[in-house]
């Protein structure tokens, strides 16, 4: 049976992979689509939430709009990264796919109390819309099944050397989410660096044929753009589909018990994720942090999930059948 779950993101480029991933994949079921502020503006990351459904032929999953700043500390948005749109690289067309009235944390706790089972939140982003969930309405925490998300990391950041961005945009929401005793897997940075796209990869959407796939590809190459100016990378980290990947197959994630604590004083460390892998803080186990990736399949399951979608948006390009 699928898993069904619910992107919090703020697209973004590996928020965009996100959703085609969760959108694409028979192993989970898509329940809705929320933003947040963090790459770029909420109005930004909303739009480009929007145009993503569009191009990859997402319809039929709420896209619903949440909190514009974070909790505590003024926005600050990673356009160095992301581009000034949030999703720099390719054209979109005007989306066709709009957004839904209810505020982003309204809409999860409806999806909470109306699904049959407990759902699982997949954040990619900045946690002020879950941490808002947790705090307004905590009867919510008996029907989250887990929260999988992408943040932190178990050794250096990339927003400062000691924090990584989703975590230090957002340091107290953070803060909430670990210290909810909601079940947490960590995504970080360790392990997201596993996910290169490599010319390789870019080549794998490429070679699809369809204008899907292209915009995939498009997507990759701006992003390894950026990558390689601020960091030296030669090939970009995929960050955000590792979470969703977590959900859809947890054997291609593998996780170890922690205890994780969110820096929120320290004069150059605010933000950071402080995993104590070992028991040596004698803090209790509060979190899994993922540890390595088994990336071959999981780019399988990435390129698959685009090829279905691409099929679906643009059967007319297809290439045809070999003769
Ligand atoms: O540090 C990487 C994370 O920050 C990813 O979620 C990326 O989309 C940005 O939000
Ligand atoms: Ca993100």
């Amino acid at each position: 049976m699928p898993v069904p779950i619910i992107l919090d993101c703020d697209p973004g480029h590996d928020d965009a992979l996100a959703i085609m991933l969760a959108a694409g994949d028979p192993a989970v079921d898509l329940l809705a689509i929320t933003t947040v502020a963090g790459n770029q503006t909420l109005e930004k990351t909303t739009l480009n939430a929007r145009r993503v459904c569009t191009v990859a032929g997402i319809t039929g999953v709420p896209v619903a709009a949440g909190c514009d700043r974070p909790l505590v500390q003024p926005l600050s948005v990673a356009d160095d990264v992301h581009g000034v749109s949030g999703l720099d690289g390719p054209s979109f067309p005007e989306p066709t796919v709009g957004v839904v009235r209810e505020h982003a944390v309204d809409l999860i706790h409806r999806l909470l109390a109306e699904h049959p089972e407990p759902v699982t939140l997949v954040p990619t982003a900045p946690l002020t819309n879950i941490a808002l969930l947790l705090t307004r309405y905590p009867q919510d925490a008996d029907r989250i099944r887990e929260i999988v998300l992408m943040g932190g990391s178990t050794e250096r950041g990339n927003r400062t050397p000691a924090a990584e961005f989703n975590i230090r945009t957002d340091p107290e929401a953070a803060d909430i989410v670990f210290r909810s005793g909601v079940p947490v897997t960590m995504c970080g940075l360790n392990v997201t660096h596993q996910a290169l796209a490599t010319p390789e990869v870019v080549a794998r959407f490429e070679g699809l044929g369809t204008s899907l796939g292209r915009t995939c590809a498009e997507l990759l190459t701006f992003f390894a753009s950026t990558y390689r100016t601020l960091w030296g990378f030669p090939s970009p980290p995929l960050h955000d589909p590792v979470a969703v990947a977590r959900v859809i197959d947890p054997g291609l994630v593998r996780c170890v018990d922690a205890n994780v604590v969110v820096e929120l004083n320290g004069r150059y460390t605010r933000g950071a994720t402080v995993v104590d892998l070992h028991g040596s803080t004698g803090r209790p186990v509060n979190a899994r942090a993922a540890m390595s990736l088994d990336a071959d399949p999981f780019w399988d399951r990435m390129v698959a999930a685009v090829r279905v979608l691409g099929a679906r948006t643009h059967p007319a390009d297809r290439q045809p059948p070999p003769s």
